[in-house]
């Protein structure tokens, strides 16, 4: 069975191909159309469709949109009701109605070839849970849980996975609704709605939740498995920002307190689960399950012994979940995720066709991995070209900024290179077996950035660019055998300087989607003082392009 999933409605629009249960191909259409999580979230553009990502995924497989079994689109109109029934203010969404009702026809436009009658509509949350549910490693039976903004009707589901069959258990109905809430305050605090949430949980470690019990008392979970949200009135709390204002010590309370509540909230829902299903296994995806802080504290003091969470756990991973529910239901038998590295991926023959109509000079040193460990014992920053792209927000190793963690001024290097805020955090990668000597408090093994670690104070001073404001880390963990080359790199760095750890951080500029082909990471490195480029086997060395090797 050959299924095409489609996410489009909302925000990151990207799709997914599953063959006979294995994942093939999943990409973000931003990362072929170079615009930033693909389109703004707004109604107006709910009829675009990741018809890019869409074509890569047949043609990685060598398949024409004829050859499609099904199609999985990761929104159901026919559960959708007026935005005013669910006491959401949205006067234009009846727009995402009508162009949800249109996309097989849409979609047969987008990919000639393709039967419209073979587009199923997939409740968003269902597809959100699948993502999970089906994907994790030994998840035969386990609970889920889902919480975004919004699906149809609803912003939550808790569910169950056993075998094939996906239960739902429990849904909150808008407009009660945690991601909605935290996106809110995203807004009110300066920065993008639906795509800078992770900035106020980086900027709640400055504050103090000293206004938590204010919060809490419009924003609680109920008896039921749900909860409630409505209500608040951010400007009691503090003054909006404006985008380009500083932020005060007021904002980053407020980043606390509603950091605090959604925690709190999060492990009310977690309790309510377990407690209906006993499970071992929790896995989770939606938009709240990039919230790492969160994820953490869920493992630490939450019911479940193992917890899992899907790495495009965002929009774009309701295209990897359509398709492997809409495959389950057909019979087949989801295998799970191997690695985020679904993307688009060159041979070595391709990368350097590329680095000659680039006219750089270049170079293949014996070994890659320790050329570029060399780099980074030197203190260079590197642009880091490996494999298959990432499906999903994070960085691992394939398209990723990697520096030196040992010299803290590195961290506001690798900021200005990304033009982020400074008071963000840039993350560590460290082998997996060595990862609990320097860092506790998370879970082992974490190999998606999706919690946050207490670095070990030994280690704080010896690592400071990838320790947070309060001391937390949120760390990759690099199996070897999953990823030779990575494990390679971070050995010979180690080798250098003692240091087992190597910043990683995503490889693109500011504003920008993440590099994601050889163009990209050519067009990043001319234009950001990164000192090598390493594009697969070959090296571009800043000094041989632009002269002086520092960039500075
Ligand atoms: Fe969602």
């Amino acid at each position: 069975m050959r299924v095409l999933g489609i996410n489009a409605l909302f925000h990151d629009p990207s799709a997914c191909l599953v063959v006979d249960g294995t994942l093939v191909a999943a990409a973000e259409e931003e990362r072929f159309s170079r615009r930033k999580h693909g389109k703004r979230p707004v109604p107006f553009s709910a009829w675009e469709l990741p018809e890019q990502a869409a074509r890569w995924c047949l043609a990685q497989a060598g398949l024409r949109a004829s050859d499609v079994d099904v199609v999985g689109y990761a929104y159901d109109p026919a559960l959708a009701e007026p935005a005013e029934s669910l006491g959401l203010h949205d006067p234009w969404d009846h727009l995402r109605q009508m162009y949800a009702r249109e996309a097989p026809g849409f979609l047969a436009e987008a990919l000639p070839g393709l039967d419209p009658a073979k587009v199923q509509f997939v409740r968003h949350h269902v597809a959100h849970a699948a993502s999970a549910a089906y994907a994790a490693p030994n998840s035969a039976t386990g609970s889920v849980l889902v919480l975004d903004g919004r699906g149809e009707a609803t912003s939550h589901l808790a569910g169950r996975r056993v075998g094939a069959e996906l239960q739902t258990l429990a849904s909150q109905r808008l407009p009660h609704s945690l991601g909605l809430f935290y996106e809110d305050l995203t807004a009110h605090l300066g920065f993008l709605r639906s795509s800078d949430e992770y900035k106020v949980m980086a900027l709640a470690s400055y504050g103090s939740p000293r206004m938590a019990a204010e919060l809490r008392r419009r924003v609680y979970s109920t008896e039921d498995g749900g909860f409630r949200t409505t209500g608040v009135d951010w400007t009691e709390f503090c003054p909006p920002r404006g985008a380009d204002e500083a932020w005060s010590p007021a904002h980053a309370d407020v980043a606390a307190s509603a950091q605090l509540v959604l925690e709190d909230v999060l492990l009310d829902l977690a309790r309510w689960l377990h407690g209906q299903t006993g499970d071992e296994l929790l896995t989770m995806a939606g938009g709240t399950a990039l919230n790492c802080v969160a994820n953490s504290r869920i493992v630490r003091e939450g019911p479940f012994s193992r917890v899992w969470v899907q790495p495009a756990a965002g929009d774009a991973g309701t295209a990897l979940g359509a398709a492997v529910y809409l495959s389950a239901m057909h019979g087949d038998d989801p295998a799970p995720m191997g690695g985020a590295d679904l993307g688009r991926g060159w041979s070595e023959a391709e990368l350097e066709a590329w680095l000659k109509t680039a006219a750089v000079p270049y170079e293949r040193p014996d070994d890659v991995a320790d050329a570029v460990a060399s780099a980074l014992a030197q203190n260079q920053i590197v642009a880091w070209f490996q494999g298959r792209a990432e499906f999903g927000p994070r960085a691992l190793g394939h398209r990723s900024l990697l520096a030196h963690p040992g010299h803290s001024g590195n961290l506001e290097r690798l900021n200005d290179v990304k033009g982020r805020e400074q008071f963000r955090p840039v993350a560590p990668m460290v082998l997996a077996d060595r990862a609990p000597e320097i860092f506790t408090g998370g879970p082992f093994p974490s190999p998606y950035m999706l919690f946050v670690h207490d670095t070990k104070p030994e280690w704080r001073n010896r690592i400071p660019a990838v320790v947070h404001v309060d001391g937390t880390a949120r760390l990759q963990t690099v199996d070897a055998a999953a990823e030779p080359l990575v494990a390679a790199m971070l050995r010979g760095f180690e080798r250098r300087t003692g240091l087992p750890v190597v910043v990683n951080t995503s490889l693109n500029t500011a504003g920008r989607p993440m590099v994601d082909d050889p163009r990209d990471a050519l067009e990043c490195f001319g234009s950001a003082p990164v000192d090598l480029l390493a594009l697969g086997p070959f090296v571009v060395r800043r000094g041989s392009v632009f002269g002086r090797g520092d960039g500075r």
